[in-house]
């Protein structure tokens, strides 16, 4: 790589600070995004994600587009979600290709690591790259894809000690690109055949996930309809080597519950219907509703006026140890309860209201719950006892423990 090298990221989210910051130990770096708030928030050095470290970074932040022009390398992060109707939406994609196709330079460079189905990159990005530039792919410009691989909230697995999947238009491209990762990742890299090989295998990665963890959830739904703990079920065939270590539970988020629906959507133009990828969806979307029956069970035991029921839930985010309530599953617990006219109140220490309706944490508060439901396993949430429990608890407890994080729950996923 050049030491002259300007590296433009475009779209600041979980995905693109972190690789912000990391280039810009080596490189000039440029941040765009066009969330007017976001982008003042990391002038002042603030993030509202995950707090990224930012003092002593040299990233330049900004809002306007024509600062891009001096660029030569383009990293896109921005959102991949679908539709209601779980349709692949490429708006913000396209949005992005567009933008950056009136910056481009000849030997520019645009690396995509957007979650997408294999072909988006240079069967949608790259026309409407030539049709907004006077360019020529593997010409005048060239593509790369490299997948994210983080986990939000993991403190271990980051960036940079994490293998980087890397891949380029051309061999030549290929390679600059690798090396251009090499640099801030740890772990090393691993480029790809092909742009479509790095693409398909990001989705594979979590559609393999979700599959897993729909076979687990349908384990946990049968072997409670048979009484026998499924949690004690799975300490036993651990033992096994071979056993895949997976939890049931719920799958909300951007990544996991969104990406099938990428691979999904592109094998069905080729006319083929993935039956296990789909089945594995409707049955993890199904666990939120569960959930909301097995409450409903609950407070027909303990013969409840459903109207005056108290139902707690602690944890509202789509995984631990983070803010990031896109696409949570917890909300469709709560909307499946209120359905039944049960009261819910829920808490999370990451999210302030109005997404959650408790602002202070109940375990301080003098207020008592008929049922508590464990979402989402916060560490602040671990250290709490059977007694504190039991301070909150009208009545006998009834913990609905979706993540298995207690010795003493009611009853476990
Ligand atoms: N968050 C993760 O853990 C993770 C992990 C792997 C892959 N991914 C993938 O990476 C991509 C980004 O995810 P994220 O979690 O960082 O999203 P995010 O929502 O946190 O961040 C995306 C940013 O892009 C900005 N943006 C939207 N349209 C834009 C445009 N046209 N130009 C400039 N900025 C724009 C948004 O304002 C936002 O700040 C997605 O495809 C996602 O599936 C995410």
């Amino acid at each position: 790589m050049k030491k002259e090298d300007k590296i433009a990221i475009i779209g600041l989210g979980y995905v693109g600070l972190p690789l912000a910051k990391s280039f810009s130990k080596y490189y000039n770096v440029i941040g765009y995004d066009i969330d007017i708030k976001r982008v003042n928030d990391l002038k002042k050095n603030i993030d509202r994600n995950i707090d990224v470290d930012l003092k002593d970074t040299k990233i330049v932040y900004t809002i306007n587009e024509k600062d891009l022009k001096d660029s030569n390398i383009y990293i896109i992060t921005v959102p991949t979600p679908v539709s209601n109707e779980n349709i692949p939406d490429l708006n913000c994609l396209e949005n992005a290709t567009r933008m950056v196709a009136k910056y481009l330079n000849k030997g520019d460079i645009i690396i995509y690591e957007s979650t997408v189905y294999p072909g988006v990159t240079e069967e949608i990005c790259v026309p409407l790259i030539e049709k907004n530039s006077s360019l020529k792919y593997n010409v005048d410009f060239f593509c790369g894809y490299s997948p994210e691989r983080i986990s939000p909230g993991d403190k271990n697995r980051h960036l940079s000690n994490i293998v980087k999947i890397t891949s380029g238009s051309t061999p030549e491209i290929a390679s600059k690109i690798d090396t251009l990762y090499k640099k801030i990742i740890i772990a090393g890299t691993y480029k790809a055949t092909s742009i479509k090989v790095a693409e398909a295998s990001k989705v594979v990665e979590n559609v393999q996930r979700d599959v897993n963890i729909a076979l687990m959830n349908e384990f946990a739904i049968m072997f409670d309809k048979m009484k026998i703990s499924s949690s004690d079920i799975f300490s036993a065939a651990k033992t096994k080597w071979n056993f895949i270590n997976f939890s049931p539970g719920l799958v909300g988020g951007h990544c996991i519950g969104v990406d099938p629906y990428y691979l999904s959507f592109q094998s069905m133009k080729f006319g083929f219907t993935p039956e296990l990828l789909l089945k594995s969806r409707e049955i993890n979307n199904s666990i939120p509703k569960y959930i909301a029956l097995k409450v409903m069970q609950f407070i027909n035991e303990k013969k409840l006026i459903k109207e005056e029921a108290k139902v707690l839930i602690l944890g509202y985010t789509f995984k631990e140890n983070c803010a990031d309530i896109r696409n949570t599953k917890v909300e469709q617990i709560k909307i499946e309860l209120e359905t039944y006219s049960v009261n819910v109140f829920t808490y999370d220490p990451y999210v302030k209201l109005p997404y959650t309706n408790l602002e202070i944490d109940p375990f301080i508060n003098n207020e008592k719950y008929d049922i508590i439901i464990l979402a989402v396993s916060h560490n602040e949430f671990r250290n709490y006892t059977i007694k504190d429990f039991n301070r909150i608890s009208k009545e006998k407890l009834v913990l609905l423990d979706i993540k298995g994080l207690y010795k003493f729950s009611t009853w476990t996923l």
